[in-house]
């Protein structure tokens, strides 16, 4: 398999990165260890559940049950995957990722540094639901201290139906964990052709197999059964990640969704519940109405973290624009959504990070 990236500025990028990309051909589908007889990469399949594991059910129309294939069982069913790479296969959990949760976050975390400590691996592919695929991607990439592609994979149509996207997609996500060009990129997401980055990967449509994209920034790079190009060269990773406490839970981080019509109930609620941080899914740059903001500053007082994240779904959100961040003391979540804002300021808050400055610089990083 011979892989390109192309070393075009994101600004330029779809015009150049196509040109260049037809110059310079598409790649064989032999690995290119196959061609020089060198091992295959070894890769581990850990399997969460998900539509790409669905059956259609007794139920009438597309009914169908997340989490019904095992992953073993998928890639069975996949003709020349084993081409690409020495395969193993484990259940993790066998759930829609409407379900995801601490304890299968922290299993995950568990085999995927046993494999890597015990030198087993070369690269790991993660079969999981879309719905919160983003949210496992970017809780591993910050906790996760390796350089070995780790791939989430999932697919918008079950295994039974007419043109499931799953086998092509782990099929591509397999082509992308066992090549040495996707080290050191962090946690990846492939679906539909396309490889996201953790950090900005966002699922966009509730049907539509093209439902990933990573606003303000795109994917980082494209692979299909021909190619894997990646659009920019890897960025080092940095040293620094995020602990994990010895067992799950994380503290508890509520997201508060704003709206017209808004009084303070619902922040007043999560203090209540014992929420320890507080993101505002809010509107436009994060705002919300008076007796929110009012209700969120006394939250602040009381020691809940607060961060400001929008419902918007691209751009930025901005500190001390229209809300006084410092003197009410929130910070802001910058590019990262709700979920996501939520997934890292449960890590930072499990770290002892709770005072808003610091935390505003985790999450500037
Ligand atoms: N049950 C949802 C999930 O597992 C379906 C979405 C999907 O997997 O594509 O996330």
């Amino acid at each position: 398999m011979t892989l390109h990236w192309l070393q075009s500025a994101r600004s330029a990028r779809s015009i150049i990165g196509l040109a260049a990309a037809l110059m310079i051909g598409l790649a064989s589908p032999a690995t290119a260890q196959q061609a020089s007889g060198t091992a295959l990469a070894r890769v581990l399949v850990l399997g969460t559940g998900g539509t790409i594991a669905g059956q259609a059910n007794a139920r009438a129309g597309n009914a169908y049950d997340s989490g019904k294939v095992s992953a073993a069982n998928l890639i069975a069913a996949i003709p020349g995957i084993d081409r690409l790479a020495q395969i193993s296969a484990e259940q993790i959990s066998s759930i829609g990722s409407q379900d995801m949760n601490d304890k299968v976050w922290f299993d995950l975390v568990k085999r995927i540094r046993a494999a890597i400590d015990n030198k087993e691996v070369d690269g790991v592919v993660i079969t999981h639901g879309t719905d919160t695929m983003e949210e496992t991607a970017f809780f591993l990439q910050n906790v996760l201290d390796t350089d070995i592609p780790v791939v989430l994979v999932g697919s918008m149509r079950p295994s039974t139906a007419i043109g499931a996207d799953g086998p092509a997609n782990l099929y591509d996500a397999m082509r992308v964990a066992s090549a040495p060009e996707s080290r050191g990129r962090g946690v990846l997401v492939v679906l539909n052709d396309t490889i996201h980055g953790a950090r900005w990967v966002q699922k966009t449509n509730t049907t539509s197999v093209q439902t990933f994209r990573s606003p303000d920034v795109g994917p980082v790079g494209y692979v299909d059964t021909g190619s894997l190009r990646f659009l920019q060269p890897a960025i080092p990773a940095k040293a620094a990640k995020l602990k994990l406490p010895d067992a799950p839970p994380l503290p508890r981080v509520d997201i508060i969704y704003s709206h017209a019509n808004m009084d303070a109930a619902e922040v007043e609620d999560a203090v209540k519940r014992g929420a320890k941080g507080i993101v505002l899914a809010g509107v436009g740059d994060g705002n919300s109405s008076k007796s929110a903001i009012d209700a969120l500053a006394a939250a602040a007082k009381q020691g809940v973290v607060v961060v400001r994240s929008t419902r918007v779904g691209s751009g930025y959100v901005n500190r001390n624009v229209e809300v006084e961040d410092d003197k009410l003391g929130f910070a802001v979540s910058l590019d990262l959504n709700p979920q996501k804002a939520r997934v890292l300021l449960e890590l930072l808050i499990a770290n002892g990070v709770t005072e808003p400055g610091a935390v505003q610089q985790a999450f500037a990083q």
